[in-house]
């Protein structure tokens, strides 16, 4: 806990202003919203101005992996030279893998294919071939401040299911991003997520979330999409967040390989599609720091 602070002190966020004329009005509506039994962010989900500045300069990195992953990826490449290109392109730019022995995942990148769900680990033997849909999930650390952001790439062409499952995956996110705004819950983000991808007779995985992301690779909250409008945490400006729900064609079910720990698979065999933004709370909205 932190001492209480005086109106005339200089405010929390160090933005060299006082406290009155800073965020005081912003943490006494917090404490009346948390008074009122909802939960809110303690000021360390609260990023600074400089916080921001430099999490926006690891989110460079991290897009500009993904662009470079964008453009060579194709037929026939094994996921292991994705994990290649992504370290060598992250490490060029300055930045580090974040994913790299983090909690024991071995690689630089989750890259997961068609019925994998989330946290595929690159290797020589998964060999990408005509038709498959693969999430390439990429994560920065850069002065110790962190990005997070994946998309879907369509190996040549694809059925058309599989093709609509990635659209809608991607529709989702931004029916989500709708409802990122300050003094909303996360819950109007999960409820809206969940609609959209149940609209399509989808389904959207349950057990894993997004998450806060800047300060540490993984941070709270937890962001879930079976979620209520008016429920779970309050949003509010200068919170750093991952929107990135997987959305399944078949059943909501999954499974981890037990063999490496890590990897989730759609229990029915069907595919799963995942799109990963990293967004701020602003006074306005949102803005996108990765993507
Ligand atoms: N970028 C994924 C996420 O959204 C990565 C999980 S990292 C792993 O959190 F190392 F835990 F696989
Ligand atoms: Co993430």
């Amino acid at each position: 806990m932190s001492k209480k602070i005086g109106r005339n002190d200089p405010c929390w966020c160090k933005s060299g202003r006082k406290y009155k004329a800073c965020h005081q009005a912003f943490d006494e509506k917090i404490a009346r919203i948390a008074a009122a039994g909802h939960m809110v962010p303690d000021r360390s989900m609260i990023k600074t101005a400089e916080q921001i500045a430099a999490i926006k300069e690891s989110a460079k990195i991290n897009i500009a992996v993904l662009d470079y992953v964008a453009e060579h990826i194709r037929a026939g490449m094994d996921t292991e030279e994705i994990n290649t290109m992504v370290f060598e392109k992250t490490t060029r730019m300055g930045g580090y893998p974040a994913t790299l022995n983090y909690e024991g995942f071995p690689k630089s990148a989750c890259t997961s294919v068609n019925n994998q769900v989330c946290h595929g680990i690159p290797s020589k033997d998964v060999i990408l071939k005509e038709g498959d849909i693969v999430n390439v999930d990429i994560s920065t650390n850069l002065n110790g401040f962190y990005s997070d952001s994946s998309r879907m790439f369509c190996i040549g062409e694809v059925s058309p299911e599989k093709k609509r499952l990635v659209e809608v995956a991607k529709e989702c996110v931004n029916e989500g991003l709708k409802e990122v705004k300050p003094w909303g819950f996360l819950g109007d983000m999960g409820q809206a997520v969940h609609d959209y991808a149940f609209a399509h007779g989808y389904t959207v995985v349950r057990e894993i979330g997004g998450h806060g992301v800047g300060l540490e690779f993984h941070e709270d909250p937890w962001v879930g999409y079976n979620s209520k409008r008016g429920t779970e945490m309050l949003m509010a400006p200068g919170m750093i967040f991952t929107i990135e729900p997987m959305v399944n064609m078949g059943r909501v079910e999954i499974y981890i390989d037990e063999r490496n720990g890590w990897t989730a698979y759609t229990e029915d065999g069907k595919p799963s599609a995942q799109w990963e933004v990293q967004v701020l709370v602003t006074e306005a909205g949102y803005e996108i720091i990765s993507y």
